[in-house]
């Protein structure tokens, strides 16, 4: 059942967190799809910009719509993931989205609410949820001082009218996290002071935090022992500081580089392993296999199994 990120969290606030997957080809859908069946989990499925550059807008609502009958009581949302208004207007006009982000975190506090007022306009006439981002996420660099660091995380002072003023449904909320397989390179986690921050001014409002995977060191250590050359100073988002984030109220947990890992070592290793093999629907079943595993212990993990 396609339902709106609003009625998942009204579900979950403070209780569990709803995992939204990226999806970017279709082995990545059958998994999310089969796990959250398996688990009857709710389930956000979301694409970015680049994965509509890549696979076509039509392909990514048809895969998705697709996959809901082949795995029918899934209770999923379909969101679009760092969207700039074009994307969101061809979100909006397809009718497949029940729920966009607009990633306008980059200007000044004003014009991101302003930006994010006219989408929140636009999306709540058509019935979709809006998320939004104050905050810069993932520019916490270890050379930078305290204050700059500050600068970067979300101020837990500007939270309360920036809801106010743009009516937006979830907030994404830049507390330590970074996209991609190398976070916390100054040894920092999760800002438990800036959240519970955020939550007194904002009780009961549902939070975002993107940059949520876990990057296994195992994962990182099968890739370069397949060929990768990964970096060993790969580092991802500890479990139990998700888990404790939950109740500060973060509501959705964004996954897309723990997919992509899991992938290049599959597919290195059955290449490495059996080098006079060219057939891709191997890796793929393996990769569909065991991504649909990994997800189906990360719904356990967020609280979300049991509650579709
Ligand atoms: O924030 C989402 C991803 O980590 C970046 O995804 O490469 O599809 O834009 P992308
Ligand atoms: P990861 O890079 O940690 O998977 O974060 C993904 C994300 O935030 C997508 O919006
Ligand atoms: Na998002
Ligand atoms: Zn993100």
């Amino acid at each position: 059942m396609l339902v709106t990120t609003r009625e998942i969290f009204e579900k979950c606030y403070g209780r569990y967190a709803v995992a939204a997957v990226n999806v970017e080809f279709m082995e990545q859908v059958h998994a999310v799809f089969a796990a959250a069946q398996r688990a009857q989990a709710p389930v956000i499925v979301q694409t970015t910009p680049v994965a509509r550059d890549y696979a076509h807008a039509k392909m990514l609502a048809s895969m998705v719509r697709t996959a809901s009958e082949i795995y029918p009581g899934v209770v999923y949302a379909f969101h679009v993931d760092h969207g700039y208004e074009s994307h969101i207007d061809d979100a909006l006009e397809s009718g497949a989205y029940t729920s966009v982000m607009i990633d306008a975190s980059h200007d000044e506090f004003e014009k991101n609410a302003s930006r994010t007022r006219a989408v929140v306009e636009k999306a709540h006439a058509k019935g979709v949820s809006v998320e939004a981002e104050l905050g810069t996420l993932g520019g916490v660099e270890d050379d930078i001082t305290v204050d700059e660091k500050k600068a970067l995380y979300t101020d837990p002072e500007q939270v309360e009218e920036f809801v106010k003023l743009t009516a937006c449904d979830s907030l994404a909320v830049a507390v330590g996290t970074s996209h991609g397989a190398y976070k916390f390179s100054g040894g920092q986690g999760l800002q438990f002071d800036i959240l519970e921050g955020i939550q007194k001014r904002l009780p009961g409002f549902p939070l975002v935090l993107h940059g949520g995977s876990a990057v296994n060191t195992t994962e990182i250590e099968r890739i370069n022992e397949a060929g990768g050359k990964l970096s060993a100073s790969a580092k991802g988002v500890d479990a139990e500081e998700i888990k404790r984030s939950i109740k500060y109220g973060v509501c959705k947990v964004n996954i897309a580089t723990d997919a992509r890992l899991m992938w290049t070592r599959v597919t290195r290793e059955f290449f490495a392993s059996t080098p006079e093999d060219f057939t891709p629907i191997k890796p793929g079943k393996t990769y569909m296999e065991e991504y649909a595993s990994f997800l189906t212990e990360k719904f356990e993990m967020l609280g979300s199994a049991g509650k579709a």
